[in-house]
């Protein structure tokens, strides 16, 4: 490791950045849009360069996709990702897997992660369960697949919903004992960003519950592509308490279907859970139900509108993909080269 600390010095500062992905899985949910999507469009306005990856990578871990599926899914995130406020020209919007440097970087990271480390990540227990024996590497490895899409731009937030904060904590681990052990200064520890009142947006049927696309329950969730009636039967449906709305937000505290839906309102409204209170204090769901199905169909309708539109010319959405793959490959390729550099991998090849 004697060549690797020799290795110009790459410094303590690094440009703001921000990266943030979305699995094409299938389905974008409101906790996706309140909790990422909308979140990543407001962020282009704070002046700060912005890359936003579709992570068609991981979304083979949990299982094999059918590839027609796939694609398609990928080409909806996309529509669903410009639908929501990401410009292309002022972001960087792409799928992973035409990165290849994405793979490289993940491949060092997985002999920097410890097995002990990835064992103990709760969404692998979640996902593996009690067929750990039977689940892919590549869920395992996931965490650090994930930490390589963030440090191959040198990322410096990350914005993400609340059940991503661990591996985003994983990340950082991740980033510390490579420039420890190479003794060098080379990866940000880059700081998860979970902001707002939607980082935890919960099951429509369950506020204990995350919404989430994989619960077997379609009136547990908001879908981006559900239509009008759609959306107000879900939200009248959804689970409550018989009390009226409190007079203050602490009044919520232990009533967690109830503050998921005044939590959904102000996020979807911009405004603070006691402006909300403040409106509905005392008023009954009979009430509330009616004015929050209005105000979601106001504001989720004009996206799937445009994702409709967008999804008609599927070639417009790949060459902006493509345009985006090589903006991003731009930026990744130098850190790839530099962090081989730095193992002491030589990359000797013309061109
Ligand atoms: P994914 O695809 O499961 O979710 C995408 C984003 O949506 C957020 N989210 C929610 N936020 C609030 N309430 C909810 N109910 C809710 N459900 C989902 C997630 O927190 C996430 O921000 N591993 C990541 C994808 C990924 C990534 C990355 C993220 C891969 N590489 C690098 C950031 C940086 C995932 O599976 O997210």
């Amino acid at each position: 490791m004697t060549d690797a600390v020799q290795t110009p010095h790459v410094g303590t500062k690094f440009t703001p950045r921000v990266f943030s992905g979305i699995q094409p899985s299938g389905g974008l949910t409101l906790g996706n849009y309140l909790g990422a999507l909308k979140r990543f469009a407001q962020k282009q306005d704070e002046g700060i360069e912005t890359i936003y990856c579709i992570v068609d990578m991981h979304a083979i871990t949990a299982a094999l996709l059918d590839p027609v599926k796939l694609r398609q899914q990928t080409r909806e995130l996309a529509a669903g990702f410009i639908a929501s406020g990401i410009d292309p020209k002022r972001s960087i919007l792409f799928n992973q897997s035409q990165v290849s440097a994405h793979a490289e970087l993940a491949w060092i990271f997985n002999c920097i992660a410890r097995m002990g480390w990835m064992n103990r990540m709760t969404q692998w227990k979640d996902k593996a369960g009690k067929h750990a024996e039977a689940a892919s590497l590549g869920l395992f490895a996931y965490p650090a697949l994930m930490a390589a899409d963030i440090l191959l731009y040198h990322a410096t937030q990350v914005p993400v919903g609340e059940d991503q904060k661990q591996h985003v904590e994983l990340t950082r681990d991740i980033a510390a004992k490579f420039n420890h052990d190479y003794g060098v200064d080379f990866f940000p520890i880059t700081e998860p960003v979970i902001e707002g009142v939607a980082t935890r947006v919960m099951s429509l049927r369950d506020g204990t519950k995350k919404m989430s696309k994989s619960d077997p329950s379609d009136q547990s969730r908001i879908n981006l592509t559900d239509d009008a009636d759609a959306i107000s039967a879900k939200i009248r449906k959804a689970k409550t308490d018989p009390e009226p709305l409190p007079d203050t937000a602490e009044g919520l505290a232990d009533r967690p279907d109830a503050r998921n839906l005044v939590n959904i309102y102000a996020a979807l409204a911009d405004l603070t859970v006691e402006q909300v209170i403040a409106d509905f204090a005392g008023k009954q769901f009979g009430v509330f139900k009616p004015a929050l199905a209005d105000l979601a169909v106001e504001k989720l309708r004009p996206i799937s509108t445009e994702m409709q539109r967008l999804m008609q010319d599927p070639a417009e959405i790949d060459r902006i993909l493509g345009e985006g793959a090589d903006r991003a490959d731009a930026i990744a390729q130098p850190i790839l080269r530099k962090t081989l550099d730095i193992v002491g991998m030589i990359r000797s090849r013309r061109g």
